[in-house]
């Protein structure tokens, strides 16, 4: 009533400014929900929008940005705003000739065919894939010498972070040479696809470790370009330290006992049995609790693993699955002692019984320490010359053989493709920058630190490697193995009667 013949409030004149004002004013809320939308879609290298594993659980992540606006506008600019613009270096394909003066891969690459052995008669197919991708928590493309990512699950900690860095490092090191690949990785711990299962239709799935009742392809942890989280450095970094720290005290210096120091609490039956040899007398060993929490309160320096070589035995225990610490414990170059691993990761299956370490029995535990530790100190010569010989060889596995490593396994495995790797249309570009773009202060501080640089060679001749039957090589393993048990049961005997 009345409306109709009320005059008509403003004429067009007056309306127009106000229907500008009002559709720029929408225009920019509908672009900001936009923006907000494409942000809390996009899946990122620090884990945003992604869930954890289901496989393996962990707490969901935080992120450092507090309001909903700058999460949003740190992935945008991180994930699309940043690769286009960054500084593209000029690829040059390495004159491949120089390859004949290089030096020869170590024995153990010869893993990388049995690794892959399941598919050289089928190939891996895109069914392959798709079938592997629902075991994996992200996908690597690399095409034309760059890299792209479809995440599917966050990572626990940086490992995603990390492990996508060290990929784009190898880039770095061999441009123009990393052929392009399609592949499936997983970056928790346990191999998950089982020989007998799969049987049938074996699933290519890139992780940290395996086993022999596994398909799992190993591939170098990201600990080699660092652990932010429990403030291990980039390896060739720890290691320089870890060689020097050993150096403190001679081997006749150095306390004759064993020694472990880790968490105990992490699902692994053999760490919870290792607490019951906590007895320097009785078992000669020294077992202690590493509380991470308490380590990064204190700066970490009760945990450096520098001043961690002053015993004459190193024990190795694996955690939930394989352990990064395998690594740092041989490096010192005190006599490892390794309780028989159930997982391999790629450089551990290198490492020979009594030649680079001392094998302990699982299901004889403590008195397998003692039996080693009373061997070492009556035989000081030959215990320390095998904790020299462990200590060369992870010197031998410098970065240089990590990239190696890397190089001919995404080669070989790039080989048994049966289609053209090609990115997705939900996978993202990463590139260093990138990357770094999503890192934290300390993640950026170690990322930097691992920078790979052009390599002035071309990687390790791999065709050496070729002839070395690996079974050959797990035979006598096991056989080496089998005497120490011997001298073991022959020891203990002689000691009840
Ligand atoms: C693999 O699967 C078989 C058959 O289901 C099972 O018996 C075996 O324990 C599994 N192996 C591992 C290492 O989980
Ligand atoms: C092992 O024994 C030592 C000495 O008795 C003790 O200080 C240490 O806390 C023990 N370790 C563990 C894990 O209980």
């Amino acid at each position: 009533m009345g409306v109709s013949s009320r005059p008509h409030p403003r004429r067009p004149s007056n309306l127009l400014p106000s229907l500008v004002a009002l559709s720029l004013f929408s225009l920019s809320v509908l672009l900001l929900y936009k923006v907000d939308d494409y942000a809390s879609r996009t899946k990122t290298v620090a884990g945003h929008n992604l869930d954890p594993t289901p496989w393996h659980l962990f707490p969901p992540k935080t992120f450092d940005e507090e309001t909903r606006y700058a999460r949003a506008s740190k992935i945008i600019q991180c994930s699309y705003l940043t690769c286009p613009y960054a500084a593209t270096e000029s690829i040059q394909r390495r004159d491949q000739s120089r390859s004949r003066s290089a030096r020869a891969c170590p024995e153990f690459f010869a893993w990388i065919r049995r690794d892959l052995q399941p598919w050289v008669r089928t190939g891996i197919s895109s069914a392959h894939l798709m079938e592997a991708k629902r075991f994996a928590a992200f996908r690597v493309v690399i095409f034309e010498g760059k890299l792209y990512v479809d995440f599917y699950y966050a990572c626990v900690q940086s490992r995603a972070m990390f492990t996508i860095w060290g990929l784009l490092q190898l880039l770095r090191r061999y441009p123009g040479m990393v052929p392009d690949v399609d592949l499936m990785f997983d970056c928790m711990d346990k191999p998950s696809i089982n020989r007998t299962q799969h049987a049938s239709m074996p699933l290519p799935l890139f992780r940290y470790c395996t086993t022999p009742e596994h398909f799992d392809i190993p591939f170098p942890d990201w600990s080699f370009w660092g652990w932010p989280e429990t403030n291990l450095k980039p390896w060739e970094e720890e290691f320089r330290d870890i060689k020097k720290g050993s150096q403190a005290l001679s081997w006749s210096k150095k306390f004759p006992r064993a020694y472990w120091k880790g968490n105990p609490d992490v699902d692994s039956p053999v760490r919870t049995e290792l607490l019951k040899c906590n007895h320097s007398r009785r078992w000669k060993a020294q077992v202690m609790r590493q509380d991470w929490a308490e380590e990064a309160r204190a700066g970490y320096e009760q945990s450096k693993l520098s001043n961690q070589c002053n015993h004459r035995y190193k024990i190795y225990a694996e955690g939930y699955a394989w352990s990064v610490s395998l690594k740092y414990i041989i490096s010192c170059g005190s006599l490892a002692l390794i309780i028989s691993p159930k997982y391999e990761d790629f450089f551990s299956r290198g490492l020979f019984p009594l030649r680079n370490y001392w094998p302990i029995s699982s299901t004889n535990l403590c008195p397998s320490i003692k039996y080693a530790v009373n061997w070492g100190n009556a035989n000081p010569s030959e215990a320390e010359a095998i904790g020299k010989r462990g200590q060369d060889f992870m010197e031998d596995l410098s970065m240089d053989r990590v990239y190696d490593y890397m190089y001919h396994l995404i080669m070989e495995y790039s080989k048994l493709l049966r289609f053209k790797p090609i990115p997705s249309p939900s996978a993202r570009e990463v590139c260093a920058e990138s990357l770094l773009c999503f890192a934290n202060p300390k993640q950026r501080q170690f990322l930097e630190r691992s920078t790979a640089f052009a390599s002035e060679g071309a990687p390790c001749t791999f065709e050496a490697a070729h002839g070395i039957a690996v079974t050959n090589w797990v035979k006598q393993k096991e056989k080496a193995i089998q005497d120490v048990r011997k001298k073991e049961m022959l020891s203990t005997e002689a000691q009840s009667d």
